[in-house]
Formats: structure tokens, C-alpha cells, sequence
């Protein structure tokens, strides 16, 4: 079978097609024709070398997210995935091939309306979104700034939060045409990415927040806490911006009055039970049209280092989706 390996890490270049045997289902683990794989941040991040003191290597094959159908099961599965369409979770790796093996316990089916491409850009983002809601915890009346709102999980919060009754959903993004698209899906007030009104805001954004997700950290983290209402709430999702300072709590603590909190947030703190639940619901949501999937490009799987490029560059609003040529 085809699969995307890295063949030396660094730039998108470093990608390279092979051809290697098809996996073969281990106990509790079912085999998947794949028709749509998410190119996640984690990705391009395994493929620079970043990750290489966790054990990954040349040769690696990446990807994690995809949908297809399930061909086979091993040992200790439910035979009845056998036909199944599913959207399945392999973890960092196997993902970019034409056949992947996952954990049968994180399959979710499809459902008809629901497209392969549409589950990857929903699955893991949204996960992630539902999540950091409720480690917030946010509820509805309280306003709410996405910061670093244009990739898949930026924009899954934007929709979560405003689906579910936030008083104001203010985005960070670094351009007016994205801005208008965050509208679209549920944004009330863009904002730059420093956080301030463009010059065109058709009215003042919030002067402060209930609830901050935060996909960016880096550097400026510690400024959000002065756009925090009292006992206001940031969850920091996603490095994307780099690593905050330090002395992170020192502008928390300087605040001590306003009862802050700042949390982070990792989906592999959440039960497998409660994932499949939320996957499930979002893609019900999304059948039903009251959640969207922003699929940023569909792109065969040969060119993922074309993917990986356009993710190096920031191009990519939304997510973008593999797709095996021998579908
Ligand atoms: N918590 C979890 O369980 C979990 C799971 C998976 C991934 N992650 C993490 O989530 C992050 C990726 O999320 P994603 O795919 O939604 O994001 P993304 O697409 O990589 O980035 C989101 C947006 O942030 C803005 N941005 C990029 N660099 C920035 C900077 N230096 N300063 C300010 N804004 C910047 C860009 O939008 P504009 O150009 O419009 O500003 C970009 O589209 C990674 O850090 C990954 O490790 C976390």
C-alpha cells in the first residue's frame, strides 16, 4: 500500500511516498481503508524534528485522524465494525496511508449525511473545544475571546460557544478575510492578534472576558489576564505562538482581587467513553447542520508535503484533509 513517511526531518521536502506492507489488526484494534486523513499541527511538528527525543524516526508514517471503512478486526473486537464507516484515532503516527490500523475504542460510526473529510476536520478539533468549554467551565450568558480562532480547533470553539449561548464570542486572527469567515460561523467581534479592535470594528469588542480558549500561549500569554472579567477563566489549548514566560503566574497573582484562573488543557486527560460521547454528538450536530466542518483544501495523499507547506506557511483556515487516490 501507498503510505507518507518522513524520510529525514526538517522542511516538507523531508516527506517522501512509500510503498509497505498493509498493517494487520492486533488484539482490540480494527484495520481501516482510509478515505480522509486530518493533517494536524502535530504533524508538521514530528516532521521538523521537534519531537525526536520522544522516539520518533526517520521512516516514521504520520498521521492520526482519519475515516474510512473498517476492512478487518483483530483478536479481542467486535466483528460487527466489519463494513462500518467510522472515524478512528490511531495516535501520532500510521494515519497517512492508504490502509491504518487504530484502537477499535476510539471508533465512532458515521453517519450517511457525514462525509469522511467532514468527520477528520470535526473529530479531534472539536473534541478538544467541547473540552476546554467545560474545563473552563463556561456557561452560557458569560462572553468568550478564541484566540488563534482560525485553525480546526479556534474554529470549532467559536461555533461551540456561540452555539450554546455565549453573550459575545470575540476571535483573535491576523486578517480581515479570515475575520469574516469567523463571523460567518458565530464571531461577534474580531479582534487583531494583540487582541485589540481593528480599525473597521463595527462596534467595541467587550472590555473583558468571562472565558478565554487560547490556541496560541506564546510570549503575550501573560496579557490576557487584563482581559479577564473578575473570577474569569483562560484555558490554554495549543501552543502554536511558542511557549509562555515563566513567570506566568506573576500578573495572576498581581491581580489577586479579580479571583483569576488559568488551567491548560489536553484531550488524552479524557476517558475514551466520554471522547466517543462528544465525537458522536458533534457529529450529529454537524449532520443536522447546527455545527460546520471548515474543510480548508482536500488534497490527494501524495502531495502531503504540499499540505505540510501550506501549514508551514499559515495558509490554512480550517483543515486540511488527505485523501487516498485509490478511493
Ligand atoms: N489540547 C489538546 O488536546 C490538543 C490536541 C491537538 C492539538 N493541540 C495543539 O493545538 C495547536 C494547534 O491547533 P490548531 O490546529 O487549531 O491551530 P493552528 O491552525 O496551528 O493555529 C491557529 C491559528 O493561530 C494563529 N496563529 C498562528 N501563529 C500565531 C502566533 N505566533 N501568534 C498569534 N496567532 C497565531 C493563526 O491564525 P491567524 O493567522 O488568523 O491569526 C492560526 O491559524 C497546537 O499547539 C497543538 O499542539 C492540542
Amino acid at each position: 500500500m501507498k503510505a507518507v513517511a518522513i524520510r529525514e526531518f526538517g522542511g516538507p521536502q523531508g516527506l517522501a511516498v512509500i510503498h509497505t506492507p498493509e498493517p494487520s489488526p492486533g488484539p482490540g484494534e480494527a484495520l481501516i481503508h482510509t478515505e480522509a486523513i486530518g493533517v494536524g499541527g502535530v504533524d508538521t511538528m514530528i516532521r521538523s524534528g521537534a519531537y525526536a527525543a520522544y522516539g520518533f524516526r526517520p521512516g516514521h508514517i504520520l498521521g492520526g485522524e482519519i475515516a474510512g471503512t473498517v476492512l478487518a478486526v483483530g483478536t479481542d473486537t467486535d466483528p460487527a465494525w466489519i463494513g462500518q464507516r467510522v472515524w478512528g484515532f490511531t495516535g501520532l503516527g500510521g494515519g497517512y496511508a492508504e490502509r491504518a490500523v487504530a484502537p477499535a475504542a476510539t471508533l465512532v460510526p458515521l453517519g450517511p449525511q457525514l462525509t469522511a473529510a467532514d468527520a477528520v476536520t470535526l473529530g479531534s478539533s472539536g473534541l478538544v473545544a467541547h473540552f476546554a468549554l467545560r474545563r473552563a467551565p463556561f456557561t452560557p450568558g458569560e462572553s468568550v475571546l478564541v484566540r488563534g480562532a482560525s485553525g480546526g480547533i479556534g474554529i470549532m470553539a467559536v461555533q461551540l460557544a456561540a452555539r450554546d449561548g455565549a453573550s459575545a464570542v470575540a476571535v483573535t486572527t491576523s486578517t480581515a478575510a479570515r475575520g469574516h469567515r469567523l463571523r460567518t460561523l458565530g464571531a461577534t467581534h474580531v479582534l487583531d492578534r494583540s487582541g485589540h479592535d481593528g480599525p473597521d470594528a463595527p462596534a467595541p469588542s467587550p472590555a473583558g472576558y468571562d472565558v478565554i480558549i487560547d490556541v496560541v500561549a506564546g510570549p503575550d500569554l501573560p496579557t490576557l489576564f487584563t482581559r479577564l472579567n473578575p473570577n474569569g477563566r483562560i484555558v490554554t489549548v495549543g501552543t502554536v505562538g511558542g511557549f509562555p514566560p515563566a513567570d506566568l503566574a506573576a500578573p495572576m497573582i498581581a491581580a489577586f482581587q479579580k479571583s483569576l484562573s488559568y488551567a491548560t488543557f489536553s484531550a488524552d486527560t479524557v476517558p475514551q467513553a466520554a471522547r466517543n460521547a462528544a465525537t458522536t454528538d458533534l457529529f450529529t450536530a454537524a449532520e443536522h447542520g447546527t455545527l460546520h466542518s471548515v474543510v480548508h483544501q482536500v488534497l490527494p495523499l501524495e502531495q502531503a508535503a504540499q499540505a505540510h507547506r501550506m501549514m508551514d506557511d499559515g495558509e490554512v483556515f480550517g483543515r486540511i484533509v488527505l485523501t487516498p487516490t485509490d478511493n
